[in-house]
């Protein structure tokens, strides 16, 4: 079984994304600058949301973080979106989810510029993406469809079976893959909640792509010899040995796909850190995008 490592791959990413900072920088241009809105206190989120922020400082982008109580009304919210979308400052944003429950996520989504929305997840993005045409991609896809790329996995022809169907990160790879494109060209079965026998469509996967949210779902006896297997889950569980408490454990079982896998995804340090990269590679387009507006 390979590793498909994830957090090497990001941080060689990261260095090609410090060099054209500094290009732009000796050129006098302004430098890619991204924006994080942040609710609440919900403690998987302040963590990626600081991951992303950390990741803006180490390859040379501007970055700002707006945090507020989770109290906040969603008109307020969208006050503070109105003038983000307006900021010439600002070439990029994304409001963390999942926000507090008397928020509309959708009424969120749609009031971003979608030449913003690096986060990709405006209906417009979301569309250009399923008609092939550019657009920005949903980070975890994205960074699911770099690390294929750049391990020079084969995609054409092959049975992909994507298990979950969020609009973050399972739909959105279904299309993906299933696009005529240099990663893709994929027979693609989406499955979920109500999918019957998902092991017998699982076992006939070149390709599977664990986005369920349900930790270590996906055993050994699912995966065919030498598939691979990429896992998108980032569960937390209580684990009383480790100093905060918890550990992070995927939607795949790790041992188990290490047997019969061709190559495989950690958690963490596999998808996560690529979607990190694939927001900040985002945020880089929209900076390029504005120059010509
Ligand atoms: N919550 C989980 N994943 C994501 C993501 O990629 N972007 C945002 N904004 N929120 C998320």
């Amino acid at each position: 079984m390979k590793l498909l490592n994830g957090k090497e791959l990001s941080n060689t990413i990261k260095q090609e994304l410090t060099l054209e900072v500094q290009e732009m920088t000796k050129r006098g241009e302004r430098v890619p600058h991204l924006a994080a809105v942040l609710v609440g206190d919900n403690p998987a989120s302040e963590s990626y949301v600081r991951s992303k922020v950390r990741s803006c400082q180490q390859v040379g982008f501007e970055s700002t973080l707006i945090r507020r109580h989770a109290d906040i009304t969603e008109e307020e919210l969208l006050e503070i979106i109105a003038d983000l979308n307006s900021n010439r400052d600002i070439d990029g944003f994304i409001v963390q989810l999942p926000l507090p429950k008397h928020i509309d996520e959708n009424n969120v989504t749609l009031a971003i510029d979608p030449k913003k929305d690096v986060d990709g997840f405006h209906p417009v993005n979301f569309g250009k993406m399923a008609q092939g045409l550019p657009a920005f991609l949903p980070a975890t896809p994205f960074g699911i469809v770099t690390m294929l790329d750049r391990y020079g996995i084969e995609t054409s022809g092959k049975e992909c079976v994507v298990v979950g169907r969020s609009n973050i990160v399972g739909t959105p790879m279904s299309i993906l893959l299933s696009r005529k494109a240099k990663v893709g060209n994929c027979t693609v079965t989406l499955t979920h909640s109500r999918t019957k026998d998902l092991r017998a469509h699982c076992l006939k996967a070149d390709i599977i792509i664990a986005a369920i949210g349900i930790p270590n779902f996906i055993t050994g006896d699912m995966i065919k010899e030498g598939a691979v297997v990429v896992d998108v889950g980032i569960n937390r569980v209580d684990d009383t040995s480790k100093k905060r408490g918890y550990r992070l454990v995927g939607d795949v079982d790790f041992d188990q796909a290490a047997e019969r896998a061709g190559y495989l995804t950690p958690v963490p340090g596999g998808v996560g850190p690529m979607t990190v990269v694939s927001l900040l590679m985002n945020t880089l387009r929209a900076n390029r995008e504005a120059l010509y507006e």
